[in-house]
């Protein structure tokens, strides 16, 4: 049986086995931004989960850019080595199975404690270690709620942070990651250039939407130039700022092609969480998929669609009807580290499993669909 989701896509020079991706997900559980025992455990099992590519984590390109204290980085030795050896062992028993990694900034939402933290969601106090913080221009995240005035970047800052892209990009090379993902949504650094919401410069990175790209699109070109021709790079971007004044799908199209002329060969289509107060449609299946549609359709770039896609069949039809190329899932995958291996199952797919696994796949092991009647 051929289903579109279980059929390989080329990404640059990197083969794809199928069109599921395990969204980047912050786990909290870094030390001095290195990999722990943990991270191990969580994209292990992905690794073996029947996705087709694994993204980990927003990881930091330098210390301000923290989200937390506990956030990964790839900004030392120490990390890319840490990050060396998890994407070896992933590979060792995942060979076919490309690993991502999200580089990131969180500008002026850095600095926070953690989602794990009882104070989640709030800033860090200094005596709890909080650190000055960066954005396109000096206005607070939430200054009710305490989030510090950011530092403008000036010329010189700026070069500072597009150098740490690019110094970040060089070690996610050394550590064999296939695939990098720009954060270019959520209220974190490229994202704040981009909006109208939360970039007031008058210089050439500030005013008209051009200016306000210009930034993060630098980022891009610096970073294509180091990172290998062969290996796909890609942003996940807003499609709708979801605030009045802020960036919309029209905006999205814009940007994406753009990055698209400046290298990216993919966006990853998400949405808000830039400014407090944003009016959020229901979390519905498939909320955010329009986004990727129209993208994909009018910046004519690949697109992966993200959000509320749980269901086999509900990401099949995503995937066949051409509205994005790949899906990304988050929740889903922490609630069922096998759900690639479930998905092909319930679209009746027979797809590699790990020889030491082989006995469990439901073509020479009935259980799967004992349990769940009607799949496959
Ligand atoms: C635990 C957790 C951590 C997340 N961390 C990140 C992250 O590091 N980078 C990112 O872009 N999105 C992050 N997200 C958002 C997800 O990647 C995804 O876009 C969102 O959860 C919607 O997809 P879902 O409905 O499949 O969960 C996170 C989500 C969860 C649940």
């Amino acid at each position: 049986m051929t289903r579109a989701l279980f059929t390989p896509m080329q990404l640059a020079g990197l083969e794809l086995p199928n069109r599921i991706v395990v969204s980047p997900m912050c786990q909290y559980a870094a030390v001095d931004g290195m990999a722990q025992p943990w991270h191990w455990m969580h994209l292990g099992g992905f690794a073996v989960s029947g996705a087709g590519l694994v993204v980990l984590e927003a990881t930091a390109v330098e210390a301000v850019g923290r989200i937390s204290h506990h956030c990964l980085g790839l900004y030392n030795e120490a990390q890319e080595e840490a990050l060396s050896r998890l994407v070896s062992d992933m590979k060792s028993f995942a060979p076919d199975v490309p690993v991502g990694v999200q580089l990131a900034h969180a500008g002026r939402k850095a600095a926070g404690y953690d989602r794990c933290s009882p104070r989640r969601d709030q800033p860090l106090t200094k005596e709890d270690g909080a650190w000055d913080v960066v954005g396109p221009s000096p206005v607070s995240y939430n200054a009710k709620a305490g989030w510090q005035t950011p530092h403008e970047l000036d010329e010189a800052g700026l070069v500072r942070v597009r150098q740490a892209f690019v110094d970040s990009a060089r070690r996610a090379d050394r550590c064999s990651f296939d695939l990098i993902e720009f954060h270019g949504a959520h209220g974190y650094l490229l994202h704040t250039f981009v909006s109208p919401l939360t970039n007031f410069r008058t210089d050439r990175y500030g005013g008209d939407a051009v200016n306000r790209m210009r930034f993060p699109l630098e980022v891009v070109e610096a970073v294509r130039g180091v990172w290998p021709a062969d290996k796909p790079l890609g942003m996940r971007i807003t499609g709708d700022d979801w605030h009045d004044g802020g960036l919309t799908i029209t905006d999205a199209v814009a940007y994406a092609r753009a990055l698209h002329a400046a290298g990216l060969d993919f966006v990853t289509l998400s949405a808000g969480n830039i400014v407090p107060g944003a009016k959020y449609p229901p979390v519905a299946p498939s909320y955010m998929v329009d986004f990727a549609e129209r993208v994909r359709a009018e910046a004519g770039i690949p697109t992966v669609a993200v959000g509320m896609i749980v269901d086999p069949w509900q990401a099949e039809e995503i995937v066949a009807s051409g509205k994005a190329d790949l899906v990304a899932l988050a929740r889903a995958f922490l609630d069922d580290p096998r759900w690639g291996w479930h998905a092909a199952a319930a679209l009746g797919v027979d797809i590699p499993y790990p020889d030491r696994y082989n006995r469990v796949r439901p073509a020479v092991w009935p259980g799967y669909r004992l349990a769940h009647p009607g799949s496959g």
